[in-house]
C-alpha cells in the first residue's frame, strides 16, 4: 500500500505533470467560483469593480500616464474567471485575458458578453504567453494567487518583458511568500513550510477552494515557493527596472480560519499580529522606453 506524502511535502514532479494536475484542479474550481465570486454584483451594477482591482488601480496610479488605465492596452495574466479583467475593462482599458484553463476562460467570456464588454481571451500557459498573445501592451497585470503555480520565474519574467511595449509597466500584487510558509490551522502565527526554492514542488491535497462551496475531485495540486528576492531578480534579469516594492498586511482571501474580515473584501491576522507577518507584496516595474 502506498500512502500520500503529507501536505506541503517536497515531491520530484516534472513541470508537465504538475501543470496538468493543476489544470484539472483549476478547471474544476470554475463552477464553484462562479457561485462564490459574487458575479451578480457585476451584472446588477455597471460601475462595479472587483475589490482587488480597486486597490490595484490606486497603487498603479502614480506609474501610469494620466494616473489610470483608460485607453491603455492591458494584458492580464492568469485572469481566471475574468472578474478582475472585466474590472480593468470597465476602468477604460482594452483587455486581453490570459489563462491556461478553458473552463475559466469560457466563464470569463460568458460574463463579458453578458456585460457587453469586448475582451480578448487567450488560452495558453502563462510561461508561453509571448508567443500565444498577439500585439504588445502598455500594462501587463497579474494578481493574487499567480506565481506559486509556476516553476520557473525567469521564464515567466521573459514573457512579461516580451509582452510589454518600450516604456510599458508591469504590476503584480500577490500573496506574500512568507504567508505561504505559515500554518493556516495553527492557533498562533507559526511557520511550517519551506520558503526557499529547491528542485522540488510542494504537493497539496485540498478538497475545498477559497470561494464558494462544493467539493473538488481533482483535489491534488503542486506549488513552487518563490521568495521575494527571486521575484524581483527575475524581473531585473528580464531587463525590467523595478520602480516600487511594497508589502501589506491585508489579503483579499481568507488564508486561515483565524483571519478576520477587515472590510473591502480583505482579510488579516487578528489585531496585534498584523505587524509580525506580511500578507501581500506588490512590485511595479518598467521596460525601458
Ligand atoms: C487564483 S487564480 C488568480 C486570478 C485572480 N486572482 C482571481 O481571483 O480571479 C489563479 C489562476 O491561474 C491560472 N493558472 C495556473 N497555472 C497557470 C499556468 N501555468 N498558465 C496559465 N494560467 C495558470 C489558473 O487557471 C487560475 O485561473
Amino acid at each position: 500500500m502506498t500512502t500520500d506524502p503529507p501536505d506541503g511535502a517536497d515531491v520530484p514532479i516534472d513541470w508537465e505533470t504538475g501543470r496538468a494536475t493543476n489544470l484539472a484542479n483549476w478547471d474544476e474550481r470554475v463552477p464553484i467560483h462562479e457561485a462564490g465570486y459574487g458575479l451578480d454584483r457585476y451584472r446588477e451594477d455597471s460601475a462595479h469593480l472587483s475589490p482587488v482591482v480597486r486597490t490595484d488601480l490606486a497603487a498603479l496610479a502614480p506609474f501610469l500616464p494620466d494616473g489610470g488605465v483608460s485607453g491603455l492596452d492591458v494584458c492580464h495574466l492568469q485572469c481566471h474567471i475574468g472578474t478582475d479583467t472585466i474590472s480593468l475593462a470597465r476602468a477604460g482599458a482594452r483587455l486581453v485575458g490570459v489563462d491556461f484553463s478553458p473552463a475559466a476562460l469560457a466563464s470569463a467570456a460568458r460574463l463579458a458578453d453578458q456585460l457587453g464588454l469586448d475582451v480578448t481571451w487567450v488560452e495558453t500557459d502563462v510561461l508561453e504567453a509571448r508567443d500565444a498573445v498577439a500585439g504588445d501592451f502598455d500594462l501587463v497585470y497579474t494578481s493574487i494567487g499567480t506565481i506559486c503555480w509556476l516553476d520557473d520565474l525567469d521564464r515567466w519574467a521573459a514573457q512579461i518583458a516580451g509582452l510589454l511595449r518600450p516604456g510599458g509597466t508591469f504590476y503584480i500584487r500577490d500573496t506574500h511568500p512568507i504567508l505561504l510558509t505559515m500554518d493556516p490551522d495553527a492557533g498562533e502565527l507559526r511557520q511550517r513550510d519551506r520558503y526557499f526554492p529547491n528542485s522540488y514542488a510542494q504537493q497539496w491535497h485540498g478538497e475545498y477552494t477559497y470561494a464558494g462551496e462544493g467539493k473538488l475531485v481533482a483535489a491534488r495540486t503542486y506549488e513552487w515557493p518563490h521568495p521575494l528576492s527571486e521575484v524581483v531578480n527575475a524581473l531585473i534579469g528580464a531587463g525590467l527596472q523595478v520602480l516600487r516594492l511594497d508589502e501589506g498586511w491585508r489579503l483579499p482571501w481568507k488564508f486561515s480560519p483565524r483571519m478576520v474580515d477587515v472590510g473591502e473584501g480583505d482579510w488579516a491576522w487578528p489585531e496585534g499580529e498584523r505587524d509580525r507577518s506580511p500578507a501581500t507584496f506588490t512590485v511595479v516595474a518598467r521596460k525601458s522606453g
